[in-house]
């Protein structure tokens, strides 16, 4: 197993007026078997960066480093060419040669680099049953479901024992069912071989399921790098809380009262808990709360130390979604997104509460949590 470390890494497509950013001083380090889940959305530079550490893209700038190996830097003159870096990719569209059986598919890499044939035929069958597609071999990539073409990707990319495996939106050709299947599956055997990963896609529910940790990348440029629930529970700004998961933004002011801070939104008036208080200074700010750290009641709820008491709503829609309601709720003027467990009829007034310790404020000039 072996880290790999991106040090200030800058990709520029093209020259002058019409050159392209695709990374921008990205500063990351996967840790020795880790699951890295790079998120961001099209066009940012999710391709671009896993291209780089396999070596089919030359940084303009920056430093790459797989293991204790310098392979890429343009100051040093260093650049080592893909097929000495020991990397296996999936491709975006898998791009499995559709004239070739399963079987040679697989046997690709081990057949460029010249291995004697018994060998070969030992390590395709090997990987093809731990990824349990023994069965397919026979076949020809169009005769296999979406799931079973990418496990034949994923085991090209394994055969040749990579020592990072980089993996780019490998569920994006498949249906939503199956993707849950495949999402499990991959996990595992990231975690069976406890190869150093890097996946790269734009779905939250990958990131959030898969990763040891998440970079999230905007323009080029990391935003955030933390755990799942860190990504989640504490954005570093905007961007990041909207790209992770749904979240509720009302604009508003900071007033101090009596040495407490009330959130002034117009419609939306609460007293910040002391935990969200603390270090703000500014005074235009954006209130963010997640649907599901909204609670709403018919009653009024006994005193309860977490939840804020927001005002009196209306509900407007109440959906069921599979175990839970998707509800909005009316504020005055303002709409309230809401996931409950609990059902609410339409026209229902409810007392409207806000989970304390998950009220995210940001500032709105830099957009960033504070
Ligand atoms: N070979 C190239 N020449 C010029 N520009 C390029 C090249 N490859 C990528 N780009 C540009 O670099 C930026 C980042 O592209 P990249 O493919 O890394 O995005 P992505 O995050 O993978 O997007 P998607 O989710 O759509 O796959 C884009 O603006 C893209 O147009
Ligand atoms: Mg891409």
């Amino acid at each position: 197993m072996v880290r790999v470390y991106l040090h200030e890494v800058t990709k520029v497509f093209g020259k002058g007026a019409k050159s392209v950013v695709a990374l921008d001083k990205v500063e990351l380090e996967i840790r020795s078997g880790e699951f890295m889940v790079v998120m961001g959305p099209s066009g940012h530079g999710k391709t671009t960066l896993l291209r780089v550490v396999a070596g089919l893209e030359e940084p303009t700038d920056g430093e790459v480093w797989i293991g204790d190996s310098l392979v890429a830097s343009p100051r040093k003159g260093v650049f080592i060419p893909p097929k000495d870096r020991n990397v296996g990719m999936v491709f975006q569209n898998w791009a499995l040669y559709p004239h070739m059986k399963v079987f040679d598919n697989i046997a690709f890499p081990l057949k460029i680099k010249h291995m004697p044939k018994n060998e070969i035929e030992r390590k395709v069958r090997e990987i093809a049953e731990v990824l349990g597609i023994a069965e397919t071999l026979d076949r020809y990539p169009r005769q296999l479901s979406g799931g079973q073409q990418q496990r034949v990707a994923i085991a090209r990319a394994l055969v040749k024992e990579p020592k990072v495996l980089l993996m780019d939106e490998p569920f994006s050709n498949l249906d939503a069912r199956i993707r849950v299947t495949a999402r499990a599956f991959v996990k595992e055997i990231q975690r069976k071989l406890g190869i150093t990963t890097i996946l790269v896609t734009h779905d939250p529910a990958d990131a959030l399921t898969l990763a040891d940790r998440i970079a999230v990348l905007r323009r080029g440029v990391i935003q955030q790098i933390g755990l799942p629930s860190e990504v989640y529970d504490k954005p570093a700004n905007i961007f990041v809380a909207n790209f992770i998961g749904d979240i509720n933004l009302f604009e508003g002011s900071i007033v101090g009262k009596g040495g407490e801070a009330y959130f002034d939104g117009g419609d939306i008036k609460l007293q910040l808990p002391p935990s969200a208080a603390r270090n703000i200074n500014a005074q235009s700010v954006i209130l963010g709360i997640r649907p599901e750290d909204v609670v709403l009641s018919r009653e009024s709820l006994p005193g309860n130390n977490d939840l804020i008491y927001v005002g009196k709503g209306t509900v407007e829609i109440s959906e069921f979604a599979g175990g839970k309601f998707n509800v909005m709720v009316r504020l005055k003027n303002a709409e309230i997104k809401v996931v409950s467990s609990t059902s609410f009829g339409l026209g229902d007034a409810v007392d409207v509460y806000f989970r304390a310790s998950e009220i995210k404020i940001f500032d709105k000039q830099t957009e960033n949590l504070i």
